[in-house]
């Protein structure tokens, strides 16, 4: 029933004040964990849910996020010449094919709604993800693929949601919900960071959306909402009633790396997950505690 994604917007053009002084001369995105900057487990999971285009939704300072996924002939040659043939080829098999990534810059930091509708044009009439590179999932099944799974039953627009304690209601977009089996759930309203006794639940959005193109009209009339901007949850509030919306309790955990614990969380869970570390990590942070 659903249309094949094909397409992944990747709004990267925030400027991660939050982690300074590491994000003064470097992107957030380039922040890593483990030994990959988060940005690439966000393309790779795209990918991994069968995506072929990437479109980085940029601003100026961002200059890495595409020297990381471009041929880097320096490198490249001095790993051929030095006999490093496993690091060159662990390269060539993440390395998107040319064409594979585009970057548009945002201009103005006028909110998530604004940095998605930049992205129209490079989209067209097709339905199409949205992955926030803040939110790191870790699970089985890549967490975009489970959303086109969703997407592929009922042709229509998908959230990833899970629930959050009722205090923190306020850093979300949150779900009002007219039907839930506990996995699916559908969506008769939302709200931008709702304060906790406002809240029509506590079901919140992570950085994980298919949506129709119908999106772009709606962003195109939306004006500023939470925090004074354009916010994707209101455009998305329009699309209600007229297209299926739902939202989906995805299997696997969720990392903010947006956030200093959860970035450092990140990188214990992903370590621990990884058979080349985890044992002496484990064996580190038994040691610390
Ligand atoms: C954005 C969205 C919000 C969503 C969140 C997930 O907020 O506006 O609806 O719940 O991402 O991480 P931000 O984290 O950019 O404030």
């Amino acid at each position: 029933m659903g249309h094949k994604i094909r397409k992944a917007v990747f709004p990267v053009a925030g400027l991660g004040t939050r982690f300074l002084p590491a994000t003064k001369a470097m992107p957030k995105e380039m922040l890593t964990v483990v030994d990959k900057p988060v940005i690439q487990y966000a393309l790779e999971e795209a990918r991994a849910a069968g995506i072929e285009d990437f479109i980085f939704v940029t601003g100026r300072n961002k200059t890495a996020l595409e020297d990381h996924f471009d041929y880097s002939y320096e490198l490249q040659r001095t790993l051929e010449e030095r006999g490093k043939l496993e690091a060159l080829e662990a390269i060539k098999r993440w390395l998107p094919k040319p064409g594979q990534v585009a970057s548009i810059r945002q201009q103005l930091p006028l909110g998530l709604g604004h940095a998605v509708l930049c992205a129209k044009n490079l989209i067209g009439n097709e339905p199409f993800a949205v992955i926030l590179p803040d939110d790191l999932v870790l699970s089985k099944t890549p967490c975009m693929q489970q959303l086109v799974e969703v997407h592929e039953e009922t042709g229509g627009n998908v959230v990833a949601v899970e629930d959050v304690p009722r205090e923190d209601t306020k850093k979300y977009g949150i779900l009002d919900v007219s039907s839930d089996d506990g996995r699916l759930a559908t969506v008769k309203g939302l709200v931008e960071k709702p304060a906790p006794a406002e809240a029509p639940s506590t079901l919140s959005i992570i950085g994980r959306y298919i949506l129709t193109p119908s999106i772009f009209g709606h962003l195109e009339t939306t004006g500023k909402g939470a925090g004074g901007e354009i916010q994707l949850t209101d455009g998305m509030v329009k699309l209600l009633g007229h297209e299926p919306f739902h939202g989906l309790r995805f299997e696997g955990a969720r990392y903010d790396c947006g956030d200093k614990i959860g970035f450092l969380e990140a990188n214990i869970a992903f370590g621990l997950a990884r058979s080349d570390v985890a044992s002496e990590l484990r064996r580190i942070i038994a040691a610390l505690a």
